[in-house]
C-alpha cells in the first residue's frame, strides 16, 4: 500500500525513480508523483540555487511518464511515490509529494496520520495553508515549523520531532531545498529500507524497487530516523543517538522480480509453484526426517503443548485453517485460528504454554503485526511464517520459518500460499513425530508423498489449457459458489477469494454442509458451483451436495480425483487432480482454482496483477 522510492547519488534520478515506482506497482496505488532537486539555471544571490521540480498525476505511472516525456526533469536527488488513497480521492492535488508553505520541503508518506486533524488545526492557526485533502500534507508543514524553531535548521532533527508528534503509521521521506546534500526519513510501522550502493543511496518501501542498482540493504525499525547522503547512511533514534547497523545482502535476482516472458506476474507465479514448494522443503528433510530448528521449543515443551494459536489475514488465513486441520489430525494438539484484525481487538486469553504462529506472506500486514505485539505483551512466544526476509513481522517475532517462494509481485497470493500450506504440513508432521502421534510407517509415507507433491502440482499446471477452456465457457456467469469439506474447505474459501479479487465477480466459499443453511437459495441457472470433491472420507457427502445444487439448475464444475467416473456423470465440467493422501489434497486442489480465477479474469480483461482497490501488503487498518 503506497510505495516510496528515493535516491541521492551521482546518476540522473528520473529513470531510477520511475522504474523503481514501476516495480512497486504491485503494492496497489491510484496516483503517483515524483519530485527532484534541480539546479536553477540563473539563481539569484539570495536563492538556495535549487528548485524542487514536481510532477504528479492520478492514475498509473504510464500517465506520469506521458507528462514527463517532453519535460526537462533532471537531477541527482529525488523522491517518488505511488499513493493508495486513504484521505481524499485519487487526484493530482492529493498525490504526493506534498509541500510546505513555500515549496521548499517535499514529503512522501506511506501510512496514516491519525491525529492529522488536530495538527492541521494548530498549523492553520499559525497561518499555514493547505491545498489537499490528505493527512500527509501536515508533515511538510510540521517540518517547516520545526526547522524554524526546535530543530535549529536541521532536517534530521525536524524529522525526529515530527515522529514524536504524530500518531498512526508512516514511512516518511523528506527532501529540502536548503539541504541539497541529504534526504531524511523516519518510520513508524510502515516498511522502509535503505539500499546502499557505490553510486548513491536509496530509500524504498520494498527491495524489488532498487534491486537493479543494489543487493545491499539496511532495514529501518520503528521510531528510527535516517539521513542518506551520496556516500553515507546514518541511522538515529528519536533522541539523536546514532545506531550502528551493517547492510545485509539479498540473493533475489532482478529476473525473479520480472515477468520472464509470461503475460502477467500472476501467471508466472502460479507456474513457479513447484519450485516454491520444493525450495520451502529444501534442507528441512534429511534421511527421511524433518528438521525444524526454527521451532524454538524443546522436545519436552512440544510434548507438553496444550494449544496452538494461529493468526493471519486473507489468503494466509486459509493456510492457517489448513494448519489447524493438519496439526489436530497428525499431532493431536488443539489449534485455534483467528483473523488477525479480530484477534487484536477481542482481548484474547493468551496461554503461555501455547505456541503462537503468525502467517503472513509480506511480513508487513498491520493487523497481524498489531496482533503479535498484543500477544507478546501478554507473554506469548511468537513464531512467524513469512516469505520476506527482514520484514517487520519477521524481526518482531521470537522465531521465523521462511517460505522460499521467491518474490511475489502479483497482488494475488498464489505461490506464497502453496509455500505456506507446505509449511503447515511440515509443522504438523514435525510435531507429530515428537509426540509420537503418527505411526512411523505412516510418517515415512507422508514424507514420500510430500516430496513428490511439486511434480503433481506441475502435472496440474501442464493441464492449464483445460482449465482455460472451462473458464472461457463459464466466465459470463454472475454467481459462483465454491464448496468443499474438511481439507477442501479452506481451498473453497481461497478459490472464491481469488475469483473476487481479480475478476470482481461475486463469489462465496462455503463448507458444503452449510449449503442447506442458506446459500442454496442462490442456486439457479446463473450459478456455477465449483466443488472440491476428492475421493476422501467425505466424498459421498460432497457428491450429495453437488446433486442437490444440480437439481436446482446450477452448473457444476468439479475438481475430482483422477479416474473418478462417478462424479463426472453429474458435473458439467471436471478437472482431474492427481491422486494423493487425503490430508494433502488441498495443496493440489487450490492450483486449478487459482488458474480458473485467472482465466476468468483474463476473459473479462481485468488487470490481474494490480486488481482495483487492492494492495499487496496491507499496511493500514
Ligand atoms: C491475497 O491474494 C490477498 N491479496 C490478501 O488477502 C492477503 O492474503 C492478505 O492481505 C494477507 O497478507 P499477508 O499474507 O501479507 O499478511
Amino acid at each position: 500500500m503506497c510505495g516510496i522510492v528515493a535516491y541521492i547519488g551521482n546518476k540522473n534520478c528520473r529513470d531510477i525513480l520511475i522504474n523503481g515506482l514501476k516495480r512497486l506497482e504491485y503494492r496497489g496505488y491510484d496516483s503517483a508523483g515524483i519530485g527532484i532537486l534541480a539546479p536553477k539555471t540563473a539563481p539569484k544571490s539570495s536563492d538556495p540555487g535549487y528548485e524542487i521540480k514536481v510532477i504528479k498525476e492520478a492514475g498509473k505511472i504510464k500517465d506520469l511518464e506521458k507528462l514527463l516525456s517532453d519535460m526537462d526533469f533532471d537531477g541527482t536527488v529525488g523522491i517518488g511515490h505511488t499513493r493508495w488513497a486513504t484521505h481524499g480521492v485519487p487526484n493530482r492535488a492529493n498525490a504526493h509529494p506534498h509541500f510546505d508553505c513555500h515549496g521548499e520541503i517535499a514529503v512522501v508518506h506511506n501510512g496514516i496520520i491519525e491525529n492529522y486533524a488536530e495538527i492541521k488545526e494548530e498549523l492553520v492557526k499559525k497561518g499555514h495553508k493547505f491545498i489537499s485533502d490528505t493527512d500527509t500534507e501536515v508533515l511538510p508543514h510540521l517540518i517547516e515549523e520545526y526547522l524554524k524553531s526546535e530543530a535549529d535548521g536541521k532536517l534530521l532533527i525536524a524529522m525526529q520531532r515530527l515522529l514524536k508528534k504524530i500518531r498512526g503509521s508512516g514511512a516518511i521521506v523528506a527532501l529540502s531545498l536548503k539541504h541539497p546534500d541529504e534526504i531524511v526519513a523516519g518510520r513508524i510501522a510502515s516498511p522502509l529500507i535503505v539500499g546502499v550502493s557505490k553510486e548513491g543511496n536509496f530509500f524504498a518501501s520494498d527491495m524489488p524497487a532498487v534491486l537493479e542498482h543494489t543487493h545491499h540493504f539496511v532495514i529501518i525499525n520503528d521510531y528510527e530516523t535516517v539521513r542518506i547522503t551520496r556516500d553515507d547512511i546514518q541511522i538515529y533514534d528519536l533522541e539523536g543517538i546514532i545506531i550502528q547497523r551493517d547492510p545485509f545482502r539479498v540473493n533475489w535476482t532482478l529476473e525473479s522480480a520480472e515477468k520472464s516472458g509470461y503475460e502477467d506476474f500472476m501467471l508466472k507465479e502460479m507456474f513457479e509453484q513447484p519450485y516454491g514448494i520444493r525450495e520451502t522443503m529444501r534442507g528441512r528433510i534429511t534421511d527421511g526426517v524433518f528438521h525444524f530448528e526454527e521451532i524454538n521449543l524443546s522436545e519436552e515443551q512440544i510434548r507438553n503443548l496444550k494449544k496452538i494459536q494461529i493468526i493471519a489475514c486473507g489468503t494466509s488465513y486459509h493456510a492457517a485453517l489448513t494448519g489447524k486441520l493438519i496439526i489436530e489430525k497428525w499431532a493431536g494438539i488443539p489449534v485455534e485460528v483467528d483473523i488477525s484484525s479480530e484477534y487484536r481487538y477481542r482481548d484474547p486469553i493468551v496461554d503461555r504454554d501455547c505456541l503462537f504462529i503468525a502467517i503472513t506472506q509480506s511480513g508487513e500486514t498491520i493487523d497481524t503485526l498489531a496482533a503479535i505485539r498484543e500477544a507478546r505483551k501478554k507473554g506469548a512466544k511468537v513464531m512467524a511464517v513469512t516469505n520476506v526476509v527482514g520484514s517487520t513481522i519477521a524481526r518482531e517475532s521470537d522465531s521465523v520459518i521462511y517460505t522460499h517462494a521467491g518474490p511475489e509481485i502479483g497482488v494475488c497470493a498464489t505461490k506464497t500460499f502453496t509455500a505456506q500450506v507446505i509449511v503447515m504440513y511440515m509443522i504438523g508432521l514435525f510435531l507429530a513425530r515428537i509426540k509420537g502421534t503418527v505411526d512411523e510407517t505412516v510418517y515415512e509415507k507422508i514424507i514420500e508423498e510430500l516430496e513428490i507433491i511439486p511434480n503433481k502440482v506441475q502435472q496440474i499446471l501442464n493441464n492449464a489449457g483445460h482449465i482455460k477452456k472451462i473458464a472461457d465457457e463459464t466466465y459470463r456467469h454472475t454467481c459462483f459458489l465454491f464448496l468443499g469439506r474438511i481439507y477442501g474447505f479452506p481451498m473453497s474459501l481461497e478459490g472464491a477469494l481469488k475469483l473476487k479479487e481479480i475478476s470482481y465477480i461475486h463469489a462465496e466459499g462455503y463448507a458444503a454442509g452449510e449449503m442447506k443453511h442458506g446459500p442454496i437459495a442462490l442456486t439457479d441457472t446463473r450459478t456455477i458451483v465449483v466443488g472440491v470433491i476428492p475421493q476422501d472420507f467425505v466424498y459421498e457427502k460432497m457428491l450429495s451436495n453437488l446433486q442437490e445444487v444440480k437439481a436446482r439448475n446450477a452448473k457444476i464444475f468439479a475438481l475430482i480425483t483422477e479416474g473418478d467416473k462417478n462424479t463426472a456423470k453429474y458435473a458439467d465440467y471436471v478437472f482431474e487432480i492427481p491422486k494423493t493422501r487425503e490430508e494433502l489434497y488441498g495443496i493440489l486442489a487450490v492450483v486449478p482454482l487459482q488458474l480458473y480465477a485467472y482465466y476468468i479474469a483474463k476473459n473479462l480483461s481485468r488487470n490481474v496483477d494490480q486488481p482495483r482497490n487492492l494492495a499487496k501488503s496491507v499496511t493500514v487498518e
